[in-house]
């Protein structure tokens, strides 16, 4: 019988890219969403790019009754993968209440339902967010966690901690947080993709709308940053590497290849990328020029970070594949699909 996995959050960025490589897996995926940043159709495109239209599950998993009929009703799952949060740094900071209110109480209410329904394993979504700025680079997953700097990144670091704790006090339950470096692309097909709402925060976002000609110009946060060409640096990977990665923890949970009941792991490329050379890969990729400007510094921001994945490498046997060039390209079929629809 296929394995039964629950991905919250399954029509949003990541969430459709994971069901993608997991019904392309064998597993059964399904769906759970408030579609309050994302949209029904993409349970559909899912359908289209492998066959198999997953369930969607329209739920707030703040609402613990609902949650608790949802996944009676499809009981016997084998695993969570819980993507489901607020995810705009900004926004968290003029509305720490919701962030809080919605990422931790629908975790904690999850949870709670695995207990009641006997679902043993969960992969949560994390970032790299909680080290700040580290003092070491690459950074490992044993450097120390870092005060949060917005309300959202709080709520990861919250969210591990509370996993952590319930991992140790139940015994029936098992996780593995994925720390994400700065995801980025879309799917080959150009079916599935991000889908910002209003003016994006995220720089690759930006420059694909800067480039179709929505954005006036990029602006360049700063380029008097402690870095080779004064820009900051990131660890930019691929959207379908990451969702494999995803795959990969849930099978190492279910075949009991864990090594602890609870384990974190980086996912990131190992290379740092600075926003002028991210510019540049997107020129080189697309053959596209974006107009782009230096400003000043934006609050909030760290000066560099890059995975060290070598844990991740070694113990998944997972590594990414996608080149930087790869990721814009996908990125920029994206942009134009979405706007050939508009
Ligand atoms: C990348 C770089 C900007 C926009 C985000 C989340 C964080 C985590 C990772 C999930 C920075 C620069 C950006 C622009 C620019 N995600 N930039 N002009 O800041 O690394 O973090 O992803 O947990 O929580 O905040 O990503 O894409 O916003 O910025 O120059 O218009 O691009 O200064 O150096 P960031 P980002």
């Amino acid at each position: 019988m296929k394995k039964r996995i629950i991905v919250t959050g399954g029509t949003g960025y990541i969430g459709s890219h994971t069901a993608v490589e997991l019904i392309q897996e064998g597993y059964e995926v399904i769906l759970l969403d408030n579609l309050y940043n994302s949209e029904a159709e993409v349970a559909g495109r899912i359908g289209q790019i492998t066959g198999t239209t997953p369930v969607l599950e329209v739920i707030d998993l703040c609402d613990a009754s609902k949650l608790d009929a949802t996944l009676k009703k499809h009981s016997g799952a084998d695993a969570i993968i819980h993507f489901a949060a607020y995810k705009a740094v900004g926004e968290s900071v003029n509305k720490p209440l919701e962030y809080y209110r919605n990422n931790l109480v629908s975790l904690m209410n999850l949870l709670d339902s695995m207990r009641s329904f006997s679902i043993p394993h969960m992969v949560f979504s994390s970032s790299c967010t909680v080290y700040g700025q580290p003092a070491i680079l690459p950074v490992t997953e044993d450097a120390p966690v870092q005060p949060a700097v917005s309300p959202y990144g709080n709520t990861k670091q919250i969210g591990e901690e509370i996993i952590r704790d319930a991992v140790a006090a139940y015994e029936q339950i098992n996780a593995i947080s994925l720390r994400y470096f700065n995801p980025i692309g879309a799917h080959a097909s150009a079916l599935i993709g991000e889908l910002p709402r209003g003016v994006p925060e995220n720089l690759v976002p930006f420059i694909t709308q800067t480039a179709y000609g929505l954005r006036d110009e990029l602006k360049v946060f700063g380029v008097d940053y402690d870095t080779p060409d004064g820009s900051c640096i990131r660890d930019y990977l691929h959207v379908v590497d990451l969702a494999k990665a995803h795959v990969i923890a849930v099978e190492r949970l279910i075949s009991g290849k864990n090594k602890n009941p609870y384990e974190v792991f980086n996912l990131g490329t190992g290379k740092g990328v600075s926003v002028l050379e991210a510019i540049s890969a997107f020129e080189r990729a697309t053959g596209v020029s974006l107009r782009y400007s230096i400003t000043g510094r934006r609050p909030g921001d760290i000066e560099k970070i890059w995975a060290d994945p070598s844990l991740a490498n070694r113990e998944l046997g997972w590594k990414t594949l996608s080149t930087l060039e790869e990721c814009m390209r996908t990125a920029w079929a994206w942009e134009n699909e979405i706007r050939k629809k508009k």
